[in-house]
């Protein structure tokens, strides 16, 4: 069972990236069941935009070549839970992760991520959050994954996130669920 965080910040080591990583912890604090887990920062990353040239859905891949996309495009379609987290730019999410969700086009047409589970995590420095936050739940209502819940958290430079014990409790709260999910799919594997 895999569990992939992504963090859409190009801030390395930002709020965000804490928050995704925090989750990815308390996951991996549950030892009894066969869970991997991975991390994947898009900061330095290139991404190039979606053109509309809407060749995915006869190529059933995205055509654009000679970036980063395709290989982190890859670990999505290999994992069970999906954690994709954004810092808030204007109310909304930050463009660089926006041109990653955008080139998922390519998946949408045969529902290529439909089954998977995932969260959802936001860091604003004051407000804006629930926007984000419903931007990314729609991203992933739309390419049907089920939904296990959201983190929103407070924070403006690098680090502020550590002070926002309501995030962080929220962390291992959102975990508990993905933890819940494996344990069920695990006791049904072994029940067939
Ligand atoms: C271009 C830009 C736009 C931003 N827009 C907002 C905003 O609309 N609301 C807000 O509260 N914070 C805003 N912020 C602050 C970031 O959301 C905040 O610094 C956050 O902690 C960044 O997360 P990160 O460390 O994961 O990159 C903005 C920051 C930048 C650089």
């Amino acid at each position: 069972m895999k569990v992939l965080g992504i963090s859409g910040s190009n801030r390395k080591d930002g709020n965000t990236a804490f928050l995704v990583k925090r989750i990815l912890e308390h996951v991996d604090e549950e030892e009894c069941y066969e869970i991997e887990t991975e991390f994947v920062s898009l900061a330095g990353k290139t991404i190039k935009p979606c053109t509309g040239c809407e060749l995915c859905k006869e190529k059933k891949t995205c055509v654009i070549q000679n970036d980063d996309w395709g290989d982190i495009a890859e670990r999505i379609l290999d994992c069970d839970v999906l954690i994709l987290g954004s810092p808030t730019y204007y109310y909304d999410v930050c463009g660089h992760l926006k041109n990653f969700m955008d080139r998922t086009y390519s998946f949408y047409h045969d529902r290529k991520l439909a089954g998977r589970s995932a969260i959802v995590v936001s860091v604003c420095a004051d407000r804006g959050c629930e926007r984000t936050l419903e931007t990314l739940e729609a991203f992933v209502n739309t390419h049907e994954f089920s939904y296990l819940g959201f983190v929103g958290g407070r924070g403006y430079l690098p680090g502020d996130i550590l002070r926002d014990e309501r995030a962080l409790a929220k962390c291992k709260k959102v975990a508990g669920n993905v933890i819940k999910l494996l344990r069920k799919n695990s006791e049904y594997i072994k029940s067939l």
